[in-house]
């Protein structure tokens, strides 16, 4: 551990995970849980639930969870001990300095490295541009109507012709060569020996949302190829889960984010005021940037390039956007090419009004689709009608598919009963109609016998820890050894532990597991739901009969798992005998 435990323990508790959750995710109380729209996965209607009482949290659709440590790992990117230090400051509790076993120092120290050797490099790039070797690049940017305010926000740089220079530089900041190279700074030439990556080209800083540089962006001025070099995916450098722009566009206390294709165009837009644009990475929009998004807004306005390539793109962006529950909205930037030649030729006014006008996501694909018929011919009329019920048939709620069936049979001149006939038709033969199915998580696989054992395990383990008193009344039938699954047996030889000394504690004991995958099964341990019963002879019932498909379950297994050993082929006896006996045994909840 990387602090001591205590402490690890203190911040927690100081820190209620429904406040820090809410923070994050509009949270609604039902039924003694919180719930919300999981910020992990792409869903429109709440599986995501917070419990206050176990301070914890799990997914029901993606199968997240953990406690508050987690959570901030997993939202905010951090490493655990910039959690801690996140979640102290934010319960104004001063740390000492961290204890660091040697693998953990390791890592977290390899990730450090990453980011103070980019940012390091980024001080170099910038203070190039500003000396005499960078004037091109300077003129470059200046030419593109930049002025030195912009270039300053964005930590705008170069990188000049000679390619040690750099190299030399970060040596001499106390890097390693390895480090050097595995941020995509430089690499190695047979005749010059480590060289810089990038080589006469102007530099754009790539920031994540702590404002820390994680890559670079460098383009060729004038014509060149490639435009752009890109940093590669380094371990903080991931491209699907970063925009540019976006550190800056979460505070722009704007009601939408602006999406646009490039970085050019992001600094052109916030240059001009709109500082809540954002561009993906050099590669396609991604779901995960998608989810990034909705912790901001709910309506994202897509700025791309207006040629073929940009529609297509946006196309894409749209889909991704609507599974993520967004309003996407696309706005025409006819005649020109993109948002920076829009801004530079009709300048902020004109793009305001652009955005006021901006279409529908809907309404565009359709506008784009409708291009590729030929609507004088009856035939390809049909098809595009067909197609337009094809796209209604996305809408799985009914009441917006009908809106927008009405909407667009008004604007294409199509008699509404006639496409609701279509819309029916394609749904029932395509299936698109049926309920869109959630992924499924551990928890509510059922059906094979394994399966069903595990589930009582769960059941039994969640049951203790909302009602600790029950351990007492059943503890002379159940040891840790019954849990069958390896994990649920840890849990319940520390969850037995803390009960024994009168203590019950979920979302400490998370802390415990190093690897997030035990975190995520712990959380839904905790998470899941007990069976709802009016009596309390049908709880009790219910109780019992979940405790004795645990027993069963563990004396099947110990028996078949005993070989030849004569004390476990006793201890079997003895579980039968026990069995029985707890099978007639009435077990009183009250
Ligand atoms: P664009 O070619 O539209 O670039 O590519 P841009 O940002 O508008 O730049 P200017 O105005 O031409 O200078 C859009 C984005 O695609 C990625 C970059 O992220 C770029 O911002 N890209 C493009 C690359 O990664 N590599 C390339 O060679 C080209
Ligand atoms: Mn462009």
């Amino acid at each position: 551990m990387y602090y001591p435990e205590a402490l690890v323990e203190e911040v927690r508790l100081r820190n209620d995970i429904v406040e820090v959750i809410s923070g994050y995710v509009k949270l609604q109380k039902k039924g003694g849980r919180h719930w919300g729209l999981c910020p992990f996965h792409n869903e429109k209607s709440p599986s995501f639930s917070v419990s206050g009482d176990r301070q914890v949290y799990h997914c029901f659709g993606c199968g997240a969870g953990g406690n508050v440590y987690t959570f901030m790992m997993n939202y905010e990117n951090y490493s655990f001990p910039e959690a801690i230090r996140a979640l102290a400051e934010r319960a104004g509790i001063s740390l000492p300095e961290p204890e660091e076993s040697e693998d953990v120092r390791r890592k977290e120290n390899r990730r450090a490295r990453l980011l103070a050797v980019n940012k390091e490099a980024a001080k170099f790039f910038y203070y190039q541009l500003r000396s005499p070797h960078g004037e091109i690049g300077c003129n470059y940017l200046r030419k593109r109507e930049l002025s030195d305010e912009t270039m300053h926000k964005f930590g705008l740089g170069f990188a000049g012709k000679n390619g040690t220079v750099l190299v030399q530089y970060l040596r001499g900041k106390g890097f390693r060569d390895e480090e050097i190279q595995e941020a995509g700074l430089a690499s190695h030439s047979e005749k010059y020996g480590l060289v810089s990556q990038f080589w006469n080209r102007v530099m754009y800083p790539i920031q994540d949302i702590h404002n820390r540089v994680i890559g670079f962006g460098g383009r060729v001025m004038g014509d060149g190829e490639p435009k752009y070099l890109n940093s590669p995916e380094t371990p903080i450098f991931d491209k699907r889960r970063n925009l540019y722009g976006l550190n800056y566009a979460r505070r722009a206390r704007s009601s939408n984010i602006i999406l646009c294709e490039g970085y050019m165009d992001v600094i052109a837009m916030h240059q001009a005021g709109f500082t809540q644009a954002v561009a993906s990475l050099g590669t396609a929009f991604t779901e995960e940037q998608a989810a990034l998004l909705r912790r901001y807004t709910e309506n994202v306005l897509l700025a791309y390039d207006s040629d073929g390539a940009g529609v297509k793109a946006a196309l894409r962006a749209i889909g991704i956007l609507r599974n993520a529950g967004l309003t996407g909205r696309v706005i025409n930037m006819q005649p020109y090419k993109d948002p920076d030649e829009f801004m530079k030729a009709l300048g902020r006014d004109a793009f305001e009004e652009r955005i006021r006008q901006a279409e529908n996501s809907f309404f565009f694909e359709i506008r784009v689709l409708e291009g590729q018929f030929n609507l004088s011919d009856p035939e390809e009329k049909t098809k595009f009608h067909r197609e337009i019920a094809g796209k209604l048939c996305e809408f799985t709620e009914e009441m917006e598919r009908d809106n927008y069936l009405q909407a667009v049979a008004d604007k294409y001149f199509i008699g509404v009963e006639n496409l609701r006939k279509l819309v029916t038709a394609y749904a029932s033969r395509s299936g698109l109609a049926r309920p869109v199915e959630r992924p499924k998580s551990g928890v509510h696989k059922k059906g094979s016998p394994e399966d069903k054992a595990k589930r009582a395990q769960q059941m039994l383990i969640s049951w203790l820890a909302e009602e600790p008193g029950l351990y007492e009344k059943v503890k002379k039938y159940l040891s840790p050894q019954d849990f069958t699954v390896d994990l649920y047996r840890t849990v319940a030889e520390k969850l037995f532990q803390s009960l024994e000394q009168g203590t019950m504690n979920p979302a400490g004991m998370i802390s415990t597991f190093e690897s997030e995958e035990d975190q995520r099964e712990i959380a839904a341990l905790f998470s899941v739901s007990l069976p709802s019963v009016e009596t309390g002879a049908e709880k009790g019932k219910a109780f019992r009969d979940i405790l004795l498909s645990v027993k069963q379950n563990s004396y099947a297994y110990h028996t078949a798992h005993m070989g030849t050993d004569m004390s476990a082929l006793a201890q079997a006896i003895e579980g039968r005998k026990a069995l029985e006996e707890l099978a007639k045994t009435h077990i009183s909840l009250d």
